[in-house]
């Protein structure tokens, strides 16, 4: 007998002699002459009950099974009578293949999620975090299947590289140097010395290149590993988080507002759609609004709007935040919730921020204050999507590159793209974690991937 996944028996559509399944018990209850076995494989989010009676002759063993234990079930699917459940198994073998000691942290109750970050090894054994890495793969799958299904081709971007796209200085440096080459007391560390001869990061974004195959393929997009060393403990920040950027030549701001638009609405349909079962675990125990919000975000046009009038509306709003608005300064997460959540109540793409607090690649805009940037904001997250148009003028990218206090050398290959055919080009970087938040409603970061990265934590 092979093995089969419990969510294929479960959609079975008759009765099937000789199923074999294997998984991990959740519980075990005994009556007279039958033990209850709750076992799930991590196909989907419903056990299969195993009905195991006493002329097994390994019984004595079977009413020893713990939590957690490991087993394989053989015998005959059949129709349930226990109710909300449509199959279980009339067991003519039942498998011992380990036993989990009664210390196995995850018993039947419920557990509080800083709790299960402690445990980050065993929590994809509970139902929601089960639920969550299945819905995490889908997403995964989604985003390709929308970037296939326009002609966009999937590109892998360098993870070590010698740029800092954003300009923040946010870098994981990579080195081989020994600690006391490396060391800053002793005059800096000789980078010729190191393995690349000069120095080195793991990428902040995949931006830069690409650009360079957009403005040779057309549409692209990159969906890789991203590090930032920012030393923020947010509940929407890692150090370690997975982008996916598209970049399109011959594509203007209003082009990459409505793409970003599109993705969004597609994938929040996607999950809807293919997810319903882990989806509503979260509708019933996580966000009781998760429903309406997300039909919300399917259906509604995203507002676009222009920086200087949402510092407008959040000036006149009358809302006491902890951080003041005026034109120049950056908007925090509380002032783009307020829009998407309160004011707009939906998805808000603000666009046209100032200069000064944006990345040196983003299009300088005629009035020369502005640039032709664009941040989509949903209810309950804030910045999902950050993105721009890119400046294609060489002058005035050198210029500004020159402006933030920049060196114009290691990007000569950038800037090589505006000498040679360039063209005017847009693209932005959507965080992956961030969408898993807003379909699943779990408002920490730190829950929507298996190992998290963030200041002073990486046990796993
Ligand atoms: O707005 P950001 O910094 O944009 C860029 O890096 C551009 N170079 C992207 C591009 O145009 N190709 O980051 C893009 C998105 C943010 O909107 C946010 O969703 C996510 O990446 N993000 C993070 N997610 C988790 N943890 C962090 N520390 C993040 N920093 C950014
Ligand atoms: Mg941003």
């Amino acid at each position: 007998m092979a093995r089969e996944k419990i969510a294929k028996l479960l959609g079975s559509a008759e009765p099937r002699e000789n199923v074999l399944i294997k998984g991990w018990v959740r519980t075990r209850r005994d009556s007279k002459g039958f033990s209850f076995l709750e076992i799930n494989d991590g196909s989907c989010l419903k056990n299969i009950q195993v009905i195991a009676d006493d002329t097994l002759a390994n019984y004595e063993d079977i009413r020893k099974i713990t939590t957690g234990s490991a087993v394989a079930a053989g015998g005959r699917l059949v129709e349930s009578k226990g109710k909300g459940q449509s199959w279980e198994i009339q067991a003519t073998v039942v498998e011992i293949i380990s036993i989990a000691p009664e210390t196995f942290p995850l018993q039947k109750k419920r557990h509080t999620d800083e709790f299960l970050r402690t445990i980050a090894h065993l929590r994809p054994r509970t139902n929601k975090y089960g639920a969550v890495f299945r819905i995490r793969s889908e997403l995964a799958y989604a985003v390709h299947k929308f970037f296939r299904e326009r002609g966009f081709r999937y590109i892998h971007t360098p993870i070590i590289t010698g740029s800092d796209c954003e300009g923040a200085g946010e870098l994981f440096r990579i080195t081989t140097l020994a600690p006391d080459q490396t060391a800053v007391k002793n005059g800096g560390a000789d980078f010729s010395e190191d393995f690349f001869g000069t120095e080195a990061n793991l990428t902040v974004s995949g931006q830069l290149s690409a650009e360079m195959l957009a403005l040779s393929l057309g549409d692209v997009y990159t969906f890789g590993p991203t590090f930032r060393a920012e030393n923020s403990n947010t509940s929407r920040h890692v150090a370690e988080f997975w982008m996916v950027e598209p970049e399109m030549a011959f594509c203007d701001l209003a082009g990459n507002m409505q793409l970003g638009e599109d993705l969004i609405k597609f994938l929040v349909s996607w999950i809807i759609d293919n997810c319903a079962d882990d989806l509503n675990l979260f509708a019933s125990f996580v966000d009781k609004t998760l429903m309406p919000t997300l039909e919300n975000i399917v259906s509604s046009e995203f507002i676009r709007l222009p920086y200087t009038e949402a510092v407008d509306i959040l000036d006149s709003s009358g809302k006491k935040f902890d951080y003041a608005v005026s034109f120049g300064k950056d908007l925090q997460s509380e002032h783009e919730r307020y829009l998407a959540e309160q004011h707009f109540k939906k998805p808000v793409i603000l666009y046209d921020y100032p200069k000064e607090i944006k990345p040196f690649y983003m299009r300088l805009n005629d009035d020369d204050r502005t640039v032709a940037a664009m941040d989509v904001l949903v209810p309950r997250i804030g910045e999902i999507i950050g993105g721009s148009q890119r400046e294609e003028r060489l002058a005035v990218l050198e210029s500004r590159i020159e402006q933030t206090g920049m060196s114009k050398e290691p990007y000569w290959w950038y800037l090589d793209a505006r000498r040679f055919g360039s063209v005017e080009h847009s693209g932005f970087g959507m965080g992956f974690e961030r969408v898993l938040m807003l379909v699943t409603g779990i408002t920490n970061i730190r829950d929507v991937i298996p190992f998290p990265r963030t200041p002073g934590s990486i046990e796993f």
